[in-house]
């Protein structure tokens, strides 16, 4: 079990690294994006301390990145449709202050613990810890400040036809409550092929829990155009994860079978969102996590089909982690302005976030989510996206 997570770097290949040209685009784009090239920054904007945030952009195999130092976001993410008509797929902002007065997490790396620890609080070799709480009784998503609120150090690559970003974290031992000085480093590639692979590594000098994942908020359509109820949305899982009130799992691994958290087959999100089920409810729509059919594996496997049906997009996600998060956007309520100058309502995107099961820490027969020194946490996942 777990053995993906504790690969020793050295022995541990670049994923899916092919040999090849470099990616091109379709369309028309501006003179850094066209050949795969090395990623172009320019400024984003100052925090209130001072810190400068930059904005790289990269393009491989017709998708365009645009990400922020400030908390690795990924602030848009744009693909073509079937006629190669662009759209920037990712929920976010044209300006800095809104992510950091008013994000709910667009985009960004989450960490140092993805999702809900109940009570904020857990126990790990015989000592408790407190955690920063910021939801309710509980953490959420690192605490108060967590990895999507810190500026991250961003080196460009290029690597054969890959082209990509490494961002290097270093949480002090401590910080919102957490044991450990953690050393993380997420790579983003955008390969020839356009697709965007996510690899998040990290090491602690003392024993310590960490669940990184990505908060990207899709909308096929393009951010800002509506609802995704329309989506398809396919999920290769037999259980997931029913919670209690504050959203923390109860343990229980409930079978699919027979109610509205049945993705097997590609469905519609809208069509059995309003099902009534007792844990909709509870959670305003989907917000849960599935346990993925094939467990944690050495190497990505796929887990979740997404397609739009007017414009044809489709992302395709592979993971070796063993859970996915689905969220149906149910807390966006109008307030917030995105990127194109349109309001964000409730179901206008969703995030699958490929993850540990939440609340880990608390609930030995999950997978571990410990990390001790010595040992190095690695996980793949792969963004494929097609038309
Ligand atoms: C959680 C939601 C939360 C959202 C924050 C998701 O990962 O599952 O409960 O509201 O993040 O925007």
């Amino acid at each position: 079990m777990e053995l993906n997570r504790r690969t020793v770097l050295a022995g541990a290949a670049a994923a899916g690294v092919a040999a090849g040209t470099l990616g091109g685009t379709a369309q028309a784009a501006p003179a850094h994006h066209r050949r795969g090239g090395r990623p172009v920054r320019e400024p984003f904007g100052t925090l209130a301390d001072g810190t400068r945030v930059h904005r790289w952009s990269l393009e491989n195999g017709g998708t365009r990145l645009h990400v922020l130092s400030y908390g690795g976001i990924v602030q848009s993410l744009e693909i073509p449709d079937r006629h190669g008509r662009y759209a920037d797929v990712a929920l976010g902002f044209d300006n800095l202050d809104d992510y950091v007065s008013s994000s709910p997490y667009f985009g960004a790396l989450i960490g140092r613990y993805g999702n809900r620890i109940g009570g904020g609080r857990f126990t790990l070799d015989g000592t408790t810890y407190q955690l920063s709480v910021n939801d309710g009784d509980n953490s959420l998503h690192g605490g108060a400040k967590g990895f999507d609120k810190r500026v991250w150090d961003v080196e460009p690559f290029t690597e054969g036809p890959d082209t990509g970003l490494h961002l290097h974290y270093t949480s002090a031992d401590g910080e919102m409550g957490y044991p450990g000085t953690l050393r993380a480093k997420v790579t983003y590639t955008l390969t020839r092929h356009g697709e965007w692979h996510i690899t998040y590594e990290a090491t602690t000098d003392k024993a310590t829990v960490v669940n990184l994942t990505s908060h990207v908020y899709w909308n096929l359509g393009g951010e800002g155009s509506g609802t995704v109820e329309d989506h398809e949305l396919a999920i290769a899982a037999s259980r997931y994860t029913p919670t209690d009130t504050g959203l923390i799992p109860t343990g229980e691994r409930a079978r699919v079978a027979g109610t509205p958290f049945d993705f097997r087959r590609a469905k519609p999100v809208g069509r059995d969102l309003r099902a009534g089920h007792e844990q909709q409810v509870r959670a305003k729509g989907y917000d849960h996590n599935w346990v993925l059919d094939k467990g944690v594996t050495e190497t990505p496997e796929h887990v979740a089909t997404l397609r739009e049906p007017r414009s044809g997009r489709t992302l395709r996600i592979a993971t070796d982690q063993p859970g996915l998060q689905f969220y149906s956007g149910n807390f966006l309520d109008g307030t917030l302005t995105g990127t194109g100058g349109r309001t964000y309502r409730q179901g206008d995107a969703l995030c699958l976030e490929t993850q540990h099961f939440p609340d880990s820490p608390n609930h030995p027969d999950f997978p571990s989510t410990v990390l001790r020194p010595g040992e190095t946490y690695r996980t793949t996942t792969v963004h494929s996206f097609g038309a």
